[in-house]
């Protein structure tokens, strides 16, 4: 956010009004399975993490120093799952806003064993803001982000200037951004904000696109695209000052 933007946003809420924010998703309320809402009961004492609890001190919360990979908008949680247990040195927090997801995301954690995931159930945008350390994140993930298709609605796509710029300061010096999206629009927009980036640079030899490293899981739902004859679009960029 821009520094006059925030000042007419404090000046605002100072005087008592109502700001809209402009948010990447819409808040769905859909209803809980049962297992989903007795693995949210059960699992969030530990997997769980508050968004109002403020900063997090990741040595505490996983109880040792390994490398830390963020992923926004996790959905059902299957491929993070799947990532973490296929990689038990690296700790994984998931943020998420939609609450059967969540519960989705735990019941399989706990159905897998997995031990060094955390979750949060709240806007992404406002957990990098507000609760991750400065240059602390060896890995940020954005795996099928809403496209937002209409140019309307453009604005609500998550990747941005200045998101990307918070995001860049979150990570290490090192650490890496991965997106991916199945939508050729949403991944022009993506490759055109993260070139507009001086601190990134593209990991593609071709300076756009990279193939889908094996680290990512393939989702029913990439599968079917592929089946379909849809593209999926992979870009990696590393954060390098
Ligand atoms: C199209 S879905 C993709 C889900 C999953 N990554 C996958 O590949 O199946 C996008 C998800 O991002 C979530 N989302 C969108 N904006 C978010 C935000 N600002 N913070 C957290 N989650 C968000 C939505 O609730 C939705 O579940």
């Amino acid at each position: 956010m821009s520094e006059s933007t925030q000042q007419a946003l404090e000046q605002a809420q100072r005087e008592g009004k109502y700001i809209r924010k402009v948010r990447s998703f819409v808040k769905r309320e859909g209803r809980l399975t049962k297992g989903q809402a007795a693995a949210l009961e059960k699992c969030w004492p530990t997997m769980g993490l508050e968004h109002q609890n403020g900063l997090l001190d990741f040595s505490q919360v996983f109880g040792n120093d390994n490398d830390v990979v963020l992923e926004i908008g996790f959905g059902m949680g299957k491929s993070l799952v799947e990532m973490a247990k296929n990689a038990p040195e690296q700790n994984f927090i998931g943020i998420e806003v939609h609450r059967p997801g969540v519960g989705a995301c735990l019941m399989d954690a706990d159905a897998e064993g997995v031990t060094n995931l955390r979750v949060f159930e709240h806007d992404a945008v406002e957990v990098l803001a507000d609760c991750i350390s400065d240059e602390s994140l060896a890995k940020v993930q954005l795996f099928f982000p809403d496209p937002w298709h209409k140019k309307r609605h453009h604005k609500r796509r998550i990747v941005q200037p200045e998101f990307v710029e918070n995001l860049r300061s979150k990570l290490k010096i090192g650490g890496v951004f991965h997106m991916a999206t199945d939508w050729q629009n949403y991944a022009e927009h993506m490759l055109e904000v993260m070139q507009g980036n001086s601190h990134f640079s593209n990991q593609s030899s071709t300076n756009d696109y990279v193939p889908r490293p094996d680290f990512r899981p393939l989702t029913k739902f990439e599968q079917r695209g592929h089946r379909l004859g849809h593209g999926v679009w992979d870009l990696m960029f590393e954060r390098v000052k």
